[in-house]
């Protein structure tokens, strides 16, 4: 099976779920049904994944691992793994979530997740395993069998399993069950319906929609509130919005960073033009700021395109401007976020750290270079 779809879709869960039910069932009727599940997302190689499965089999059936972790080849560990599988379980089902993170090092070879799928698919056809085997693949990735080897794909040949977005009604649904989270009565009529409106109108992903409900009632905790109201879900919506912008920050290059920095101080360390920032200005400041800290210099137009990047994400708006009767054009930021919030996580980056302690300077570079610009 093929399992895939957006994140928090209830692939991981469904899957862990529907395999405990036939577990259950296969008890009940002296068969030995084996659930391997493993997550592929910190697992760099072949080799170590299938270590991993000789693990987590062990684990699940008490014996000994049997092989080493480094030193022997992935053939041995695959032996391993048939061994351990046709002692304990009748039948098997390998779970690889996050399956295409498992990409292996070398990058012009076959993907290590294709390997594996290939060897695991046919161990039954080979009778290296004596059982059924089932394989399933859980994925974001829609396109994920395009990179699979064509002997994988035709071994493998999943039956697909999509899991879309939920929408405003199953995010409630989900929610409701996780009422007894909070004390009796706490909860407003509205927060319910609020929390899975605002998760499904962004993304649809119950994850996020338990972690907005959770943060609400924080927020309704961090005040001594009685009950959790629509405006502790509004603002606790609002906090989650801003951190994700900021995080977008710190994935930034340097030279985009200093131009966001000398464009913020602006915003926030003037006097004058409230939070809106021309771009000679905002120019002349990454000038300034390019220099203390020894950074190579862009042109104007490279600062501009920079920063007009930063539109892109939401995290500033710009606009056109004319200087008057022969003046020239030029541009004007503003803000949509709070420019200081910008600048402190910039200054977590080691190389922008030094500008932090100089505010007071470069509050009077920007002050002074407003002046000339309005003169
Ligand atoms: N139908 C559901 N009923 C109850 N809880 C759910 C349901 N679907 C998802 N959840 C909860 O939402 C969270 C995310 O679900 P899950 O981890 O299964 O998503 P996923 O599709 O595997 O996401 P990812 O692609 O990021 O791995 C979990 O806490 C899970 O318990
Ligand atoms: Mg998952």
């Amino acid at each position: 099976m093929l399992l895939y779809g957006p994140a928090g879709t209830g692939k991981s869960l469904i899957i862990g779920a529907v395999t405990q039910q036939i577990v259950d069932l296969c008890q009940s009727k002296g068969e030995r049904f084996g659930v391997v599940n493993i997550n592929c997302q910190p697992i760099n190689t072949l080799d170590q994944a299938v270590f991993e499965l000789v693990q987590t089999v062990a684990n699940d059936v008490d014996a000994e691992v049997g092989v080493p972790e480094t030193g022997v080849s992935t053939k041995r560990k695959y032996r391993r793994l048939y061994e351990l599988i046709n002692e304990h379980y009748d039948s098997v089902i390998f779970i690889l979530d996050e399956i295409d993170l498992l990409v292996g090092r070398r990058t012009n070879e076959e993907p290590a997740y294709s390997k594996l799928l290939y060897q695991l698919s046919r161990a039954s056809n080979t009778n290296e395993i004596e059982g059924q085997v089932s394989v399933a693949a859980l994925t974001n990735d829609p396109k994920f069998m395009e990179d699979i080897d064509g002997r994988a794909e035709s071994s493998f040949n999943p039956r697909d399993v999509y899991f879309p977005d939920y929408d405003a009604n199953q995010l409630r649904q989900i929610l409701e069950n996780r009422r007894d989270a909070f004390r009796p009565n706490a909860l407003t009529d509205d927060v319910l319906p609020l929390v899975s409106a605002f998760a499904a109108q962004s993304h649809g992903d119950a994850r996020k929609a338990i972690d907005l409900f959770r943060g609400a009632g924080d927020l309704a905790d961090e005040r001594d509130d009685e009950k959790v109201r629509e405006e502790h879900v509004r603002e606790s919506q609002e906090e989650i919005d801003k951190d994700r912008s900021l995080k977008l920050i710190e994935g930034l290059t340097t030279q985009k960073k200093i131009s966001l920095y000398a464009t913020a101080s602006v915003a926030y360390l003037s006097n004058l033009s409230g939070s809106s920032v021309p771009s000679p200005v905002g120019f002349k400041v990454y000038q300034w700021v390019t220099d203390e800290i020894d950074a190579d210099q862009m042109t104007r137009e490279t600062y501009v395109k920079y920063v007009k990047e930063l539109s892109t994400y939401g995290l500033i708006s710009t606009a056109r401007k004319s200087r008057g009767r022969g003046g020239g054009m030029y541009m004007e930021f503003t803000f949509t976020g709070e420019p200081e919030a910008m600048m402190n996580r910039i200054v977590d980056d080691t190389r922008l750290g030094a500008i932090a302690d100089q505010e007071d300077i470069l509050q009077s570079v920007v002050n002074a270079q407003l002046r000339e610009f309005h003169k």
